[in-house]
């Protein structure tokens, strides 16, 4: 990355905001007395799952596309990705009429599979697992320009626009609460409180099998991980450096959630608030409801519902099996 790219001030949420304009829904955000009452502090839940594609990927390649120039245009753009961001960039390259190229592993979701072939993007499947996938990506590119998923200054400022809408519909909200992958999510949502609202803290979640981020923020750089959630959207096999940045810079917090947690936080977003969102979606309001996060002095906590992209017999089985 250039110099220039790696400044955490550089990350314009505002502009990408103003960017968007109705590309993208201004997805609701509820309430639920319920967690409320758990997490013994008020909460509203941002739910992102209603997002265009099912998830707040479409933000940030929207923003991305958009600075393109007409050579690169032509050239058309190449993605790797566990699925949602295949399928945004699928999205939002289909309707720029910009060619798409996109690299998932083998067992990756058929779901979203599906959903990146459906907007009209030729995919490959070769790569057996995350890591292989950059090599893949070596061979397979050519001059298409790589949209990264979470490590871009534009793509981080497109993601952060889930914070700006969320801080101005809950002027009261103090804590955010987000699922993490490479930490693009949660770098463009500090960077916009950093913006909007600096005293909100910012708390990144990621499962216990899948801390790319956790591992940075330890390291001081990114370090290789091997990711294995149920929370599919969130196993990045590395952090990106930008959102490693801008967390450090921001005073980003970090919490984990173990596969059980995830899979409680997915049943209860279900049966109580209705909503159905995929197992990575469901990691903040996992790791709320198991008393992950300190809500002490806090007014309102509001929890980022980042996708709804899940296979029936997933969603199924987590919500058949409860141990209660
Ligand atoms: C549903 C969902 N939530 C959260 C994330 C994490 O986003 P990031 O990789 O920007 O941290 C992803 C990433 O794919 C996702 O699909």
């Amino acid at each position: 990355l250039p110099r220039s790219d790696l400044d955490p001030a550089a990350i314009d949420v505002e502009r990408a905001a103003a960017g968007l304009g109705d590309r993208v829904h201004r997805t609701p955000t509820f309430s639920s007395r319920t967690l409320g009452r758990i997490a013994g502090v008020p909460v509203s839940l941002k739910a992102e799952l209603f997002q265009r594609t099912g998830s707040f990927k479409p933000r940030g390649a929207f923003t991305r596309l958009d600075a393109l120039t007409a050579a690169e245009r032509r050239q058309g753009v190449v993605t790797v990705s566990a699925g949602n961001h295949a399928a945004a960039l699928a999205f939002t390259a289909a309707e720029a009429e910009i060619d798409c190229l996109v690299l998932m592993t083998r067992g990756a979701s058929e779901l979203k599979a599906a959903a990146a072939r459906e907007y009209g993007a030729t995919l490959d499947r070769e790569a057996e697992d995350p890591a292989a996938l950059f090599a893949r990506l070596d061979e397979l590119r050519g001059d298409r320009v790589l949209v990264h998923p979470f490590d871009d200054p534009l793509v981080i400022a497109g993601q952060g626009t889930v914070g700006v809408e969320l801080l101005e519909d809950r002027p009261t909200v103090d804590l955010v609460v987000v699922p993490v992958g490479g930490g693009g999510l949660v770098a463009g949502i500090a960077a916009a409180a950093a913006a909007t609202r600096p005293s909100t803290r910012i708390v990144a979640v990621e499962p216990e099998g899948s801390t790319a981020l956790g591992a940075a923020l330890a390291a001081g750089q990114p370090v290789p991980v091997a990711p294995h959630s149920v929370a599919d959207g969130l196993n990045a096999p590395f952090a990106g450096g930008l959102p490693l940045a801008v967390c450090r810079a921001f005073g980003v917090e970090h919490a984990t959630v173990s596969e059980k947690e995830i899979e409680a936080g997915f049943r209860f977003l279900y049966e109580r608030a209705k909503l159905a969102a995929e197992p990575a979606g469901a990691a903040g309001v996992a790791a709320l409801l198991a008393g992950k996060v300190d809500v002490s002095d806090v007014s309102e906590v509001g929890v980022v519902v980042s996708g709804g992209n899940v296979e029936p017999e997933i969603a199924s089985g987590i919500l058949r099996f409860d141990e209660g």
